[in-house]
């Protein structure tokens, strides 16, 4: 314990943050997202940076840039955001999944921007992969040989306990937060947030209302706390 309790807990650590919404082209010109601002990502970019991890964000679109000291790297869609996160896997010890991805996207994105003519047209969408739940397949395939720590968010607006942790479950996270979107303080823009933490064995704690970054703080010390020692 005594080893976990430094000023920098995650000290040699890989963390691997996904931040923002995705953008799915229609055409060359339109676009279909949502509203993340990336705060929630980029503080815990911030919050992992200060105890001492090395950070690589991966972000969609955002509201700002993203916060110095990181290595930042551009997504669009979800299907970029997922080749990105896959192929990094190997070289992570923990991954954050902060990002809102689209779960729908255009079933064709057209070369040329579409004319108007008929009154009403169809946009045909197909489901995107799910990245968590990969990550989780992926760990789960190597057995967890790499001791990799999952964290995925909920974004509920109704029973955000049983859904939180049927995702926990489904996608074998090690942590989930869970955030109630409908709030006042709490969610997509804001620069506080209102979140619950689920473990595998159930509800860790209740966070009050905080600034995102004091969210962020929380998060890593609960994380730094799991982590098998390094080289164990
Ligand atoms: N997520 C993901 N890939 C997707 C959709 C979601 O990696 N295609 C991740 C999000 O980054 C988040 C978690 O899964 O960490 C939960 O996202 P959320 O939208 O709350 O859940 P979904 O499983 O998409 O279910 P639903 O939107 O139907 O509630
Ligand atoms: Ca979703």
């Amino acid at each position: 314990v005594a080893m976990l309790a430094g000023p920098r807990p995650l000290a040699g650590r890989s963390v691997l943050i996904t931040a923002g919404g995705t953008v799915e082209r229609i055409d060359p010109v339109r676009y279909i997202s949502n509203d993340s601002s990336g705060k929630m990502g980029f503080a815990l970019a911030e919050a992992a940076r200060a105890s001492g991890a090395d950070v690589t964000l991966i972000c969609g679109r955002t509201d700002s840039a993203a916060p110095s000291g990181v290595k930042a790297i551009k997504v669009n869609s979800a299907v970029e955001m997922y080749e990105a996160v896959m192929e990094r896997l190997p070289q992570t010890d923990v991954v954050i999944k902060a990002a809102a991805v689209a779960d729908y996207r255009p079933k064709e994105t057209a070369d040329h921007k579409i004319k108007k003519s008929a009154e009403t047209i169809s946009l045909e969408l197909i489901r995107n992969p799910d990245i968590l739940q990969s990550i989780g397949e992926w760990k789960s395939g190597n057995k967890g040989s790499n001791g990799l720590f999952v964290v995925g968010f909920a974004a509920e607006t109704t029973d955000v306990e049983r859904h939180a942790v049927d995702k926990l479950n489904r996608k074998k996270c090690d942590l989930m937060i869970a955030n109630d979107v409908s709030r006042e303080g709490a969610g997509f823009g804001s620069d506080t947030n209102i979140v619950s933490v689920y473990d595998t064995r159930g509800l860790v704690e209740n966070m009050p209302q905080m600034s995102k970054r004091e969210v962020a703080n929380r998060i890593m010390e609960l994380i730094a706390q799991r982590l098998p020692m390094k080289g164990s």
